[in-house]
């Protein structure tokens, strides 16, 4: 077991007391990151008291104390995974051998991108939600949204500490400029594209949670298996916050539904226009939403093959995730079979299996994804009807990789170029979506009050009644 010291300036259970340089020098970055926090961080409510959840450890008990702390208050801490006692390297050319305290220096260059990418896109997604309080459906989902920005935000942390404590003077200048680059930001954006998207409704951020948080859920979960040790403790802490995240999208999403059922039933009409009318979400809506950032989700996991992704999992960088359901952690030799386009149709082509890595996590992410839109709609047809929600294909406008740019329909059929442009608006939100669902997002902050598209929780946070004051007054 690690020892915690919560009462250093900066909580944490690595020992930060023992290195006084280091220590000196994460103190030194905090103030930027307040800085940050009150700049960038939620727009509103930084005097309210919110009820949030705080790493204080890593074991059952630690990782999730609750109480009600105001937003700047929040105690962001470092925390590793426990370490796992004489552990081995888990899959490529060196499997079998001890992990890595350290960073080899040939592989430095790569490790530091890799932190980098992923510590960009935690203070990225705060920004991208930093105005959704104004429009917040209820004290619930209020606080659900501060609960994955102060995590988000402890995210960063995470990185930054990994930046310090292994890179030296690169890894610190890294750090500095993760709190200047900005999500959109015309001369200076975020690394990614998604995470320049902004996110200015809820249904977005429903949407943003259940898709994008999940692909960082499998980023995190091939970085889980990295050789080198820190980076591997890291990332499996991380993935227990990150479970949350995902359960704000289902769960959000699953309401937005349920709720629109509500008013099929009792408008009697699955008309979209009845239904904007009456104030709810139309499900060919939804549809729009989730085929949009369902998709450019997928562009995140990189090209299907990738000879940087071979060399990442030969030297045991980056695994798959979840390395042990394999027999053969060596895949060498091995071919894997992918759809490419060809001619007018769509054709196969083998690669080696340790190409076609980013394609292997990417396949998961999708059965991953696939899992809630099977109890959606099995609330759909237990409300009696027959529409069902559904992912697109992954060669459906795709940005990066063998599909970048081929025209195809949603079910992956290819299709003229002309037709795809014509028949778009059937297939992502429209601007006429878009104002119907803006116009939905009012302000509800009264005690026990949701608005009036969306179901309320089944339960509450952490066993309180599901209506509670989670902001305080
Ligand atoms: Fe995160
Ligand atoms: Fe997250």
């Amino acid at each position: 077991m690690t020892t915690v010291n919560l009462h250093d300036r900066i909580p944490n259970n690595v020992n930060l007391s023992n290195d006084r340089t280091l220590q000196r020098a994460l103190e030194h970055w905090q103030p930027g990151f307040a800085n940050w926090w009150a700049t960038m961080g939620p727009s509103e409510f930084s005097q309210r008291e919110v009820y949030l959840r705080t790493a204080v450890g890593v074991d059952a008990e630690g990782w999730a104390s609750y109480g009600y702390v105001k937003m700047p208050d929040y105690r962001w801490g470092i925390f590793l995974a426990d370490a796992i006692p004489d552990r081995r390297i888990g899959f490529g050319d060196g499997y079998g051998q001890p992990v890595w305290q350290q960073v080899p220096g040939e592989f430095r260059a790569q490790f530091r991108r890799l932190i980098v990418t992923q510590g960009d896109t935690e203070p990225a997604s705060v920004e991208q939600q930093r105005a959704l309080g104004q429009t917040c459906p209820s004290l619930y989902d209020l606080r659900n949204l501060f609960q994955v920005n102060v995590e988000e935000g402890r995210h960063l942390w995470a990185m930054v500490y990994l930046l310090h404590a292994y890179f030296g003077r690169d890894g610190r200048e890294e750090a500095e400029e993760l709190l200047t680059r900005h999500s959109g930001d015309v001369d200076k954006p975020r690394i990614l594209g998604t995470f320049n998207e902004p996110i200015d409704d809820w249904l977005s951020f429903f949407c943003f949670t259940y898709f994008t948080d999940r692909d960082g859920k499998y980023q995190l979960k091939s970085l889980a298996e990295s050789a080198f040790d820190p980076l591997a403790r890291t990332c499996r802490f991380m993935l227990t916050e990150e479970a949350h995240h995902m359960f704000v999208g289902e769960t959000g999403l699953g309401r937005v539904i349920r709720r629109t059922l509500e008013v099929m039933q009792a408008t009697g009409s699955e008309d979209p226009a009845v239904l904007r009318t009456a104030g709810v979400v139309d499900l060919p809506l939804l549809q729009r939403y989730l085929n949009f950032w369902f998709t450019s989700s997928l562009d995140l996991f990189g090209a299907e093959v990738s000879s940087n992704a071979a060399t990442s999992f030969a030297n045991g960088i980056k695994g798959r995730p979840d390395e042990t359901q394999y027999a053969d952690h060596l895949a060498i030799d091995l071919p894997y079979t992918l759809d490419v386009p060809l001619g007018a149709g769509v054709g196969h082509e083998d690669v080696p299996l340790r190409k076609a890595m980013n394609e292997v996590a990417r396949v998961a992410y999708v059965q991953d994804c696939g899992m809630g839109l099977k109890r959606w709609n099995m609330t759909i047809q237990r409300a009696g009807y027959t529409q069902a929600l559904t992912l697109p294909s992954t060669r459906f406008r795709r940005s990066i990789g063998a599909w970048a740019n081929v025209p195809t329909n949603p079910a992956g059929e290819r299709i003229s170029q002309e037709a795809y442009r014509r028949q778009m608006d059937d297939w992502i939100p429209t601007a006429a979506d878009r104002a119907h669902v803006k116009s939905l997002m009012q302000r509800v902050v009264e005690p026990g009050r949701m608005a009036g598209w969306i179901a309320p929780p089944d339960r509450g946070i952490n066993n309180q009644p599901a209506v509670c004051e989670y902001v305080r007054r």
